[in-house]
């Protein structure tokens, strides 16, 4: 990235922690964000989603950007992500993608051959996905510099996953059969979708995302070689289409035993769960690359008092640099929204303390 880009985002931004930690410089204190912090676990979320369908919420500017917004101002956290969902991919290269309450996705008529690749394409990102970045627009304009905008995508093995499946799993085995019996039409799809997100990403960079994540949900359920083969070989070249450009985070849930090789992507933050200690990740990662998480999601179901304790756990085990606190996995819809707050606040006071 150029030096005039980053002093220009510095000036722009009256909180860059997120930025600068990124960028391995000393901060004042941790930065703090949640995954899928945006959305169900907020009342005001509730009410709009009462009225608009969930496409409708990710097509409309407004509501994205509102939606966007309401944690940085509700729960105080240091970034906002972009409402949107990594589902938006798929549909823009010709799936049908529906959104069933209650159910998650349903893709109606997935992938599973050579054949099917002709019902797909890589498409022109400006056109099918411009709402995406007429949002990111909106929304840059509506935060007027508080806080840095995180926009993303899904990685290209878990964009698979959803369009070989066609719905939610635990295992995908549906994906992984057709991945492990057809082998040269998965590497034809997977690079199709490596291209639409290479040309989506830059073009959120362009909009005014000053990060972007990736988000391999589903990483871990492959083993060292196939994640290589399936997954790591794809989210390489995102990364490295994207780093002079933007400040990019790899979030590969369970594929902890890839770190050393993702930090060597070059990104600039990597994302872990909790199945991992703070001090194995860093060994595994070495100092160059920033660590993002990791309290379990489900925790923040516990009592106040017990969050708190828990939360000064975590950020002393990170030792204060290098470290973006956030969970190890999307924030769940039960999570009452004081817990949500107790978790953001503790690592700002703890920072404040200077107990680092
Ligand atoms: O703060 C944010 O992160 C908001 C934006 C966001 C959404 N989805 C909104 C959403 C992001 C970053 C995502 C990413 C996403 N979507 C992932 C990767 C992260 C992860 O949790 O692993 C995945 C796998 C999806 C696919 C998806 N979208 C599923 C499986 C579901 C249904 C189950 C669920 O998580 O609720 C969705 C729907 C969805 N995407 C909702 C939201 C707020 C809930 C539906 C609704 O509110 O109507």
């Amino acid at each position: 990235m150029s030096e005039a880009h980053c002093q220009q985002q510095r000036i722009m931004l009256q909180n860059d922690l997120l930025l600068r930690t990124l960028r391995g410089e000393q901060t004042e204190r941790t930065p703090v964000w949640m995954m899928r912090q945006a959305g169900r676990y907020l009342p005001d979320y509730m009410k709009l989603k009462e009225k608009y369908s969930f496409f409708e919420r990710c097509q409309t500017p407004e509501l994205a950007a509102e939606i966007t917004i309401q944690p940085v101002e509700q729960v105080g956290v240091d970034a906002a992500i972009l409402f949107s969902d990594i589902l938006v991919v798929p549909q823009a290269m010709g799936l049908e993608v529906q959104m069933v309450e209650g159910k998650g996705p349903l893709l109606p008529d997935p992938i599973k051959n050579g054949t099917d690749l002709q019902r797909i394409q890589v498409p022109d990102v400006h056109e099918k996905l411009r709402y995406v970045f007429d949002a990111l627009q909106l929304t840059k304009k509506e935060l007027n510099g508080r806080v840095p905008l995180i926009g993303f995508a899904g990685a290209p093995w878990t964009i698979l996953c959803y369009m070989v499946q066609g719905k939610g799993s635990k295992t995908f085995d549906e994906a992984k059969i057709f991945c492990y019996t057809q082998p040269d039409t998965a590497h034809r799809l997977l690079q199709m979708i490596t291209d639409t997100t290479i040309a989506y990403l830059k073009a959120q960079a362009k909009a005014g995302a000053d990060v972007i994540q990736l988000f391999d949900s589903w990483g871990g359920l492959l083993g060292p070689d196939d994640f290589e083969n399936f997954s790591l070989q794809y989210m390489r070249q995102i990364v490295q289409a994207l780093k002079e450009e933007v400040l990019t985070i790899i979030f590969a849930k369970g594929a902890w035993h890839s770190l050393q090789p993702m930090a060597a992507t070059g990104a600039h933050g990597l994302g872990i769960d909790w199945c991992i200690t703070p001090a194995m990740a860093r060994q595994l990662a070495g100092d160059k690359v920033t660590l993002q998480g990791n309290y379990d999601p489900a925790k923040l179901l516990s009592p106040v008092p017990v969050i708190r304790k828990e939360v000064l756990q975590m950020l002393r085990e990170f030792g204060g640099h290098r470290h973006i606190a956030n969970l190890g996995h999307g924030i769940l819809p039960n999570v009452p929204v004081d817990h949500a707050r107790a978790f953001v606040d503790t690592v700002k006071e703890f920072s404040m303390v200077g107990s680092h």
